[in-house]
C-alpha cells in the first residue's frame, strides 16, 4: 500500500493540501460538520487517485481541506465502512493519506447506539477506549515497518489530553457530554436485544460499526486520536425499540450543531 499512498499523498499536495494540523472524519450525519470550515478545496473521492470508488447510491464523499481558524484541517465528508464490502485495507486508506500530508491528530466521529441505561437519545459521547469486535483488522498480514510497527501499544489509543481538552471545553460551552466506552461491530444490522444486552456485559457504553479500524491506524502511525460518539438510540434492556438509518441520520443530524460547536472551539484553542 506504500506507493499508493505516496501517489495519492502527492496528488493532493499538488492540489494545494499543504501541512494539515488535524484530520477530521465526520461519521453518519455529521457531515455538516463540515460547516465549520472555510473550505479551501473540496475534491470528489472518485477524482482522488486510488481512494475506493463507491457505488452505492448516497455514499459518495469528497475530501476537504481548509481552516478552522488559524488551524489547518482536512476533512473526510463520508467514509468508508466495511459493512459495505470495502476491505479493511481500503477503510483505512484514508488514514494513511492524511498522516504522510502530515496530519498528527486525528479526530472521528460516528453515530452509536447507547447501552449504558443513563445515556438518552440525542447526547454526546466522548470515546474514553473501546472494544474491537470486528472480524477484520486493519493490520492483519504482513507489516510495513514504514507504517509503523508489528505491534500496536494500544495502551491510550484515545488521547487522555485531547479528552481533558474537550472536557473543559463542554464544561465551557454549557454542554453535557458523557465519556464512554465504543464498541465496534460489523454490522450492517443493528443488534438484537440480546447482542446489547451482550455488548453492555462486555463492558462498552455505546455500539457501533466504524472509528475502531482508523483509530487503529492512526495508532500504527503515532497519530494522537480523538473520538465523539452522538447516541441516536437505545439499546437498553428492556426499552429496545426499532430503529433505522433513517432515524439514526435524524437524531445525528439534530445534534451535529453540538458537536460541530465542540470539535470548532476544540481546534481553535
Ligand atoms: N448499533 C450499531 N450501530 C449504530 C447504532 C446501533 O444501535 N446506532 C447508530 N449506529
Amino acid at each position: 500500500m506504500w506507493n499508493e499512498v505516496q501517489e495519492t499523498v502527492k496528488y493532493l499536495q499538488d492540489k494545494g493540501f499543504d501541512k494539515p494540523d488535524y484530520g477530521i472524519i465526520l461519521g453518519t450525519g455529521l457531515g455538516n460538520l463540515v460547516e465549520k470550515i472555510e473550505i479551501e478545496i473540496a475534491i470528489p473521492y472518485a477524482e482522488i487517485p486510488n481512494f475506493p470508488i463507491s457505488t452505492v447510491t448516497g455514499h459518495s464523499g469528497e475530501l476537504i481541506f481548509g481552516k478552522i481558524g488559524s488551524k489547518n484541517v482536512i476533512a473526510m465528508r463520508g467514509r468508508f465502512h466495511y459493512y459495505e464490502g470495502w476491505k479493511m485495507d481500503q477503510v483505512v486508506f484514508p488514514v494513511r493519506v492524511m498522516k504522510y500530508l502530515g496530519v498528527n491528530n486525528l479526530i472521528v466521529s460516528n453515530a452509536s447506539g447507547g447501552v449504558n441505561p443513563s445515556y438518552k437519545v440525542g447526547e454526546i459521547m466522548i470515546i474514553s477506549d473501546h472494544i474491537n469486535m470486528m472480524p477484520d483488522h486493519p493490520l492483519h498480514g504482513k507489516n510495513d515497518e514504514r507504517f509503523g510497527p508489528r505491534f500496536v501499544d494500544m495502551h491510550e489509543a484515545y488521547s487522555k489530553k485531547m479528552i481533558a481538552k474537550m472536557e473543559n471545553i463542554a464544561n465551557e460551552l454549557n454542554i453535557s457530554v458523557h465519556k464512554g466506552i465504543y464498541l465496534a461491530l460489523q454490522g450492517p444490522t443493528f443488534e438484537t436485544p440480546a447482542e446489547y444486552k451482550m455488548v453492555k456485559i462486555l463492558g462498552a457504553d455505546a455500539v457501533g460499526m466504524s472509528t475502531v479500524p482508523e483509530v487503529i491506524i492512526g495508532k500504527h502511525m503515532g497519530m494522537e486520536c480523538f473520538g465523539i460518539s452522538v447516541i441516536t438510540d437505545l439499546g437498553v434492556e428492556g426499552k429496545v425499540e426499532a430503529v433505522s438509518h433513517e432515524e439514526v441520520q435524524l437524531v445525528a443530524k439534530k445534534s451535529e450543531k453540538v458537536v460541530g460547536k465542540l470539535v470548532e472551539e476544540f481546534i481553535k484553542q
